[in-house]
């Protein structure tokens, strides 16, 4: 069924664009002034390009981790492990000091990285395009390592690894 792109309702987008597999990515750095850590869970992590390395993920205006991330120029991506729902939910979140009871360690430039993920991937912001309400962000990777584990996975509002998808 078709339907014109003026009647599609946010809901309905969602709901089917739920449908969609994506991996559980936290997208962390340094608040430009302070120093502390911020950061916040995006589904939208991919790789964009091979030579020269760049990866891309999506951000919503309504973000308020983001701006306080990027004049910096710097974030390190944790690619979240099955099992660690919690910080999913915590980083996901809208409070003022999420790291406080998460447990994590620094990249080389500094920005927290969540331990026990399933992959590190260390990041210098390149370039942002707008995209509707979000905003495009294209970063080089600067450094990547590889965990353990299977990846968290999201789909359809559930959260889990390959064969437990739950809420
Ligand atoms: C599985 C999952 C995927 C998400 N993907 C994105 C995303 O790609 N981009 C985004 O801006 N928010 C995404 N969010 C929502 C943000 O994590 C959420 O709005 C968060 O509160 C933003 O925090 P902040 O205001 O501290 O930046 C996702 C949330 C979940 C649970």
């Amino acid at each position: 069924m078709t339907t014109p792109s003026a009647t599609i309702e946010p809901r309905h987008f969602r709901d089917v664009m739920g449908h969609l597999p994506t991996s559980v990515v936290v997208v962390a750095g340094r608040e430009a002034g302070t120093g502390r850590p911020a950061g916040l869970v995006v589904g939208t992590f991919q790789s964009l390009s091979l030579d020269p390395p760049l990866v891309t993920f999506s951000v919503a205006n309504t973000s308020s981790s983001w701006p306080r991330i990027r004049p910096t120029g710097h974030f390190s991506a944790s690619v979240l492990a099955a099992g660690q729902h919690d910080v999913c939910r915590t980083l996901a979140g809208k409070h003022d000091n999420k790291f406080a009871a998460l447990d994590w360690h620094e990249s080389t430039h500094s920005c927290p990285q969540i331990t026990g993920a399933h992959a590190w991937i260390d990041c210098r912001t390149a370039q942002e395009l707008e995209g509707g309400d979000h905003v495009i962000v294209i970063a080089e990777v600067q450094r990547l390592q590889a965990g353990t584990g299977d990846p968290l996975i999201f789909h359809r509002g559930r959260l889990g690894g390959y064969r437990d998808l739950q809420l």
